[in-house]
């Protein structure tokens, strides 16, 4: 595995696989990896030759409050997991190749009707800094798939919408949420969980798949199933964000007649913030 601190050979490396006939996949990452990032890198294995990492804890979607400075950074770990899953090139930028005129970014992308809503009501900016940090990933490595997890539910629709928007020449490819053996999404943050709050956090997922199973069992009563769950989350030690059935697509309140839905939650226990999603085809 190659690794790069700067986008200039990358990208020679890049463009020489691609006039070789390879595909090449792109899987951005802030660090502190997890098999749920592997999936991502297998997922990637599975649609194409090449396979390009980048780490960049990325300041702009982090709000003042949040948790960029003591953000989990584990390079040495990082590394050794990506050499053993066979990824090609590992990029790990600076802050000022990303952010020439300081980490403030003189220059935004957004998703305006996708970022104030569900976790962009919760942290502000948020999703604007996602959707610029990874249009500059994209240009700066311009590959020709790139990987997200499904986990991030809001943040793939995001990064969906800017890629076609802006007409980035590149497919989003999704990977299903990795999971531990009890349920719990696997997370970053999910280290900040107490050994108790550890027990209790499979809840979430828990809460999660009881609400499918109720509108998959016909009820359409959303209101009383998201207070149901809430109740349960808030009985069970959790501070919620949010708990709501939206369309899968547009991540509106289903209107009659939509039969794709999913079910995300946002929900703090202890020092970590949990999220997680379900979806379910009527
Ligand atoms: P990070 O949280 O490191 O996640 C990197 C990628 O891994 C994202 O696509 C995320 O959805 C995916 N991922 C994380 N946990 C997962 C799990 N349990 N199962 C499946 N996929 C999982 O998301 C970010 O970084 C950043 O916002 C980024 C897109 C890199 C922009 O800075």
């Amino acid at each position: 595995m190659e690794v790069y601190d700067n986008s200039r050979a990358l990208k020679e490396a890049v463009t020489g696989w691609q006039a070789a006939g390879d595909i090449v996949a792109f899987v951005p990452t802030m660090g502190n990896l997890h098999q749920g990032h592997i999936a991502l890198v297998d997922v990637a294995r599975e649609r194409a030759q090449r396979i390009v990492v980048s780490i960049f804890v990325n300041p702009l979607q982090f709000g003042p409050q949040e948790d960029y400075l003591s953000y989990p950074r584990t390079g040495d770990e990082d590394r050794a997991l990506l050499i053993e899953a066979g990824v090609d090139a590992l990029y790990l930028p600076t802050v000022d190749e990303i952010y020439p005129y300081g980490d403030q970014a003189a220059t935004f992308v957004e998703v305006p009707e996708m970022s104030g809503i569900l976790c962009g009501a919760f942290r502000p900016g948020h999703f604007r800094g996602v959707a610029t940090v990874v249009a500059k990933l994209f240009n700066l490595v311009r590959p020709d798939i790139a990987v997200f997890g499904a986990k991030d539910y809001q943040q793939l629709l995001v990064i969906r919408h800017m890629t076609a928007d802006l007409c980035f020449p590149m497919e989003i490819v999704p990977c299903p949420t990795g999971r531990e053996d009890d349920g719990l999404a696997m997370s970053s943050r999910n280290r900040y969980l107490g050994a108790e709050e550890r027990k209790i956090a499979p809840i979430l997922y828990q809460s999660l798949k009881a609400a499918a199973q109720r509108v998959e069992d016909g009820s359409r009563d959303f209101e009383k199933i998201q207070l149901q769950e809430v109740e349960k989350l808030a009985h069970a030690d959790f501070r919620l964000e949010y708990f709501e059935i939206r369309d899968a697509h547009t991540l509106a309140r289903p209107q009659p007649g939509c039969v794709e839905l999913v079910i995300v939650a946002a929900a703090w226990l202890g020092r970590a913030r949990l999220i997680d999603n379900i979806r379910v085809s009527l």
